[in-house]
């Protein structure tokens, strides 16, 4: 399973790549508010990054950026997308689960700009961002959880309907917010995970891991000759 970082700081996005091996990055209007950047800033800065560490090639290091959520119509947002792709090689571009979004999402992957089909509840959502071939689907695991809705069951239709139909579409599981989630998404297998660098940190440790070492510590200061 690959980890994506949900991340539009550079800061956290050059240390989860160097210290956790990130795989990519995935970004939404959210994130960039929270880099303190205006839009176009936030994405050449990460377009830059991208270029000084020799990551360039969406196969090598994708990061999803969303086109404006206020874009209402397809041809508009193809028009958005088209800009935004021109940027950087590693750009998938995000698009909404709306009768428009898919519509866009279907044009842009047939023009060979590839598309992160976002803010997906159903697997029916889902298995439309299949069929028209998207780059990634990303249902959201975390705001269904928040809403008392049973993740386990939904991420598990996904994964076993897009197993059995072959869509050749990446399931990302989005906003992650603890590390049980992170394995629940490699039990169901599916292929990535996105979230924020504190939960990524937090799913890395664990107190009994501290409590172990202090354990451990005592007991070599203990030790006959140490
Ligand atoms: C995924 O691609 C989204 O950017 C994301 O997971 C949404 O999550 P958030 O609630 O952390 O912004």
């Amino acid at each position: 399973m690959k980890f994506f970082l949900d991340s539009a700081k550079i800061d956290e996005i050059d240390k989860a790549y160097r210290c956790y091996g990130i795989d990519g990055v995935t970004t939404n209007p959210r994130h960039i508010q929270n880099s303190g950047k205006p839009f176009l800033d936030a994405i050449n800065d990460i377009a830059q990054w991208i270029k000084d560490n020799k990551l360039e090639g969406m196969d090598v290091f994708p990061v999803s950026v969303e086109i404006n959520p206020h874009l209402e119509q397809a041809e508009e947002m193809v028009s958005a997308a088209k800009k935004i792709a021109k940027i950087s090689k590693n750009f998938v571009i995000k698009v909404p689960c709306t009768l428009e979004g898919l519509k866009a999402a279907k044009e842009l992957e047939e023009s060979g700009i590839r598309t992160n089909v976002t803010l997906v509840f159903s697997p029916s959502q889902a298995i439309q961002a299949g069929r028209i071939n998207a780059k990634y689907v990303s249902p959201f695991v975390g705001w269904k959880e928040a809403n008392g809705e049973d993740a386990r069951d939904y991420m598990a239709t996904i994964s076993n309907i897009y197993h059995a139909k072959g869509y050749q579409t990446e399931i990302i599981g989005a906003a992650i917010r603890t590390g049980r989630e992170i394995a629940l998404m490699a039990e169901l297998d599916i292929d990535i995970i996105t979230c924020g660098l504190a939960v990524l940190e937090e799913a890395f440790t664990h107190p009994y891991t501290e409590h172990g070492l202090k354990v451990f510590q005592d007991a070599w200061d203990h030790t006959k000759g140490n």
